[in-house]
């Protein structure tokens, strides 16, 4: 093991975005070990890396980050260096109908882990901790202005309170004990392996499957959106190069109202499912609002740009085909993750919305 130049925990790695930070690392850094550690919740599947889970550099764990015998457990059998925490309750929808998970895996999980890290580093240099985060802890938007790293913070969802109070916690660790911490705060993001409950992955399977597409409200929101692997990228990118104790917004200046945004992938997907023009439309279905639902989300990345060199790779259109064809190649992934009790909560949560 001590071949291995860092042996990074990367948490939350079975996850959506946590599976293309794992990828990346794993391909990109053979002289580093990766270690998944992730509980394997509904939204967490081993499905997700069966491309690089055969590779020398690459471990998982099963193990829960709210559980300090498992964290221990983790940093002692692989002798972690560093982390990358990504593991946390993510659906907004759900933090609204149970807080309480999100109480305990985003911010008591997140302690353990600080606390963890801290006794494990013990103030030794060159060790990095590596929060990833969301914009939604700076609120809601109105028409105009973007959110800045010195954006007050103003969160509004049960989720977003979560993610916010994880934040500050990170901070607190750096502030009071010195541990190397780096956060990134990042807009929402689309691509491959997202659980099909957010929006654009269920969308894509509602529009195939020929089920009715719900838009909450008007569909007035608007949400930044970012190609999940440019934002793998940019994680791997301030894990290297980002300051100690800064956080970095990450954004593509791609905002869409949700009705824009389903209509347009209707049209994408009647062109490659060989539909008439506006057949997948008709299955728009305006539904019940969201409570307390955040109007608009814009990031202002200028500092990872400015510092680090990031931009977004490809264009939205690009990276919205490439997902639509990933899903379309994939029917099986979805039956695959949504078996158990997904089906359920589905019909609770949108059925009988
Ligand atoms: P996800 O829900 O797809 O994956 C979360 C992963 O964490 C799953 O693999 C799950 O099994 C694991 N997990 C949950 N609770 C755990 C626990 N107690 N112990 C160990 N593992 C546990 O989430 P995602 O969309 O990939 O988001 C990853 C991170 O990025 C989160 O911290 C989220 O707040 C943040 N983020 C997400 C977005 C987005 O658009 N999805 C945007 C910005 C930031
Ligand atoms: P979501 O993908 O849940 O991400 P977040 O709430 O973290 O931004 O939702 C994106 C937007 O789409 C948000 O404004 C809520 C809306 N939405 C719908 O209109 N219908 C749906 O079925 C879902 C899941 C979301």
């Amino acid at each position: 093991m001590e071949d291995f130049q860092k042996r990074i925990l990367v948490t939350g790695g079975a996850g959506f975005i946590g599976s293309h930070v794992v990828r990346l690392l794993v391909n990109e850094y053979p002289h580093y070990l990766i270690v998944n550690f992730d509980r394997l919740t509904y939204a967490g599947n081993l499905e997700n890396l069966r491309d690089v889970d055969q590779k020398d550099n690459y471990r998982f764990v099963k193990g829960d980050i709210v559980n300090a015998a498992d964290v221990q457990a983790a940093f002692e059998s692989y002798d972690i260096t560093d982390v990358i925490h990504l593991a946390a309750e993510s659906h907004v929808d759900r933090s609204i109908e149970g807080p309480m998970d999100f109480v305990m895996t985003n911010v008591v999980g997140t302690v353990n882990l600080l606390q963890h890290a801290k006794e494990k580093w013990n103030g030794e240099e060159g060790h990095i901790f590596h929060h990833v985060s969301t914009d939604e802890v700076y609120g809601s938007l109105g028409e105009e202005g973007l959110f800045r790293e010195d954006t007050p913070y103003d969160p509004r969802s049960p989720y977003s309170a979560s993610k916010a109070s994880s934040d500050h916690f990170v901070s607190a660790y750096h502030h009071t004990y010195g541990l190397l911490v780096k956060m990134s705060n990042c807009s929402n993001n689309y691509g491959s392996h997202h659980f099909p409950e957010k929006l654009i992955p269920l969308m894509i399977h509602n529009i195939l499957n020929n089920k009715p597409l719900p838009v909450y409200g008007k569909g007035e929101n608007v949400r930044d959106w970012l190609w999940v692997e440019d934002h793998a990228k940019a994680i791997v990118a301030i894990f290297h190069k980002g300051r100690i104790g800064e956080s970095y917004n990450v954004g593509g200046l791609n905002e869409w109202t949700n009705i824009e945004l389903v209509r347009f992938l209707c049209q994408l997907m009647d062109r490659k499912l060989g539909r008439s023009v506006g057949e997948s439309e008709k299955l728009i279905s305006y539904v019940t609002d969201r409570k307390g639902h955040d109007l608009r989300y814009a990031i202002d990345a200028t500092k990872l740009q400015n510092e680090l060199g990031w931009t977004p790779s490809i264009t939205f259109e690009e990276g919205l085909e490439k997902t639509v064809d990933w899903y379309l190649a994939n029917n099986e992934w979805v039956d695959k993750v949504t078996s158990g009790t997904y089906q359920t909560y589905y019909t609770n949560m949108y059925e009988n919305r």
